[in-house]
């Protein structure tokens, strides 16, 4: 092993607890790894690092059909595990089901530590539309498939993609506990929701993760955030590596991203990273060279300022 993978490196992360309180911790991890980040526990028991992988662009354009490269995605998804990711996030919608059967294709058998965090309600009509359904038989049928597909007997956590207008918001997570009741899921996580729906579907079932949209330049989701917050619950931010007007030339993203010499994106990660110890990214990439950039924001190391300049600043 060469030198500088052995040196020890310190990882300090900062997070709003609800004032800002500092988190440090002594890592000696390989440079390329997961391993400097620190962990969670989905529903208190699941353990993950707090930086995951999306598995929605491993498939083909529009979110539609294979990838143009099956076996490149199959050997993405291979390098995400050696790398020490340990939650991998998909949906049956995602091709449909093409990201589902690669992920079974490429892991199995499946790592111990492994969390597959799978979804149902929405259906596939076309390449890049996602009509919602989520009525209880359906999300039922969803459910079946994932395991069927994933090859497992039970999914680790299984979210709700998100509220369906047609169908009482009760009823469609009241399916997912009955999945739960069946031992079929492990873990219910709920997905594009208000707090108000939140609120709701913790009166019928423990939730353990909400995943909204949420990054450097949309924090329309911060309130949903804040709650996750007081409740232990993980919040896994969609769109993550988004950087919207705060990367233009001299924005603060672009200033602090030279000073690191990084690229904004990974400031954006970092910075998620640092937001809150509830916060576990999935960025999502269909290259082995885009995952390894995108697991180096792990390295960095923001100052407190540069947290709080980035937690100030508003998409202009
Ligand atoms: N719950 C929901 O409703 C919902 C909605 C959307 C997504 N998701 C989940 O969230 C995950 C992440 O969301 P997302 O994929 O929309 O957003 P994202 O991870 O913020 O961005 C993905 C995009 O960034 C590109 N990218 C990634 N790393 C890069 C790098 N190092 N350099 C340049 N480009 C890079 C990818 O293209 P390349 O492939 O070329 O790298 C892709 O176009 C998805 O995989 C999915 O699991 C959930």
């Amino acid at each position: 092993m060469d030198a500088a993978r052995a040196r020890p490196l310190s990882l300090q992360l900062f997070y709003r607890a609800p004032s800002y309180l500092i988190y440090h911790r002594e890592v000696n991890a390989p440079l390329a790894s997961v391993g400097r980040v620190d962990t969670f526990a989905i529903g208190g028991e699941l353990e993950v690092h707090r930086l995951g992988f999306g598995a929605m662009r491993i498939t083909g354009r529009g979110i539609w059909g294979p990838p143009d490269d099956p076996d490149e995605a199959r050997r993405l998804l291979r390098r995400v595990v050696e790398l020490g990711i340990d939650l991998i996030d998909t949906a049956d919608s995602y091709g449909p089901e093409v990201s589902e059967n690669l992920i079974a294709e490429a892991l199995r058998p499946y790592p111990d530590n492994l969390v597959i965090a799978t979804k149902g309600g929405l259906r596939r009509t076309g390449p890049g539309q996602w009509p919602r359904d989520a009525r209880p038989e359906r999300l039922k049928e969803c459910c079946e498939g994932s395991l069927r597909r994933l090859k497992l007997d039970q999914i680790p956590l299984y979210q709700l993609h998100a509220p369906d207008p047609k169908v009482p918001y009760e009823d469609s997570v009241g399916a997912l506990k009955e999945l739960q009741d069946e031992g079929k899921i492990r873990h219910v996580g709920v997905s594009n929701v208000s707090v108000a729906q939140l609120e709701q579907a913790r009166a019928i079932v423990e939730v353990a993760s909400v995943q909204n949209r949420y990054n450097v330049a949309d924090r329309d989701s911060e309130d949903v955030l804040e709650v996750c917050e007081s409740l232990g619950i993980g919040f896994i931010p969609w769109f993550p590596l988004a950087t919207g007007r705060l990367a233009e030339p001299a924005g603060p993203l672009d200033r602090i991203a030279r000073e690191h010499d990084a690229t904004p994106a990974q400031i954006a990660l970092a910075w998620l990273l640092a937001r809150s110890s509830m916060m576990l990214p999935i960025p999502g990439t269909s290259s082995i060279e885009h995952l390894e950039e995108d697991l180096a924001a792990t390295r960095i190391e923001l100052s407190l300022s540069e947290v709080e300049e980035i937690g100030r600043a508003r998409q202009g």
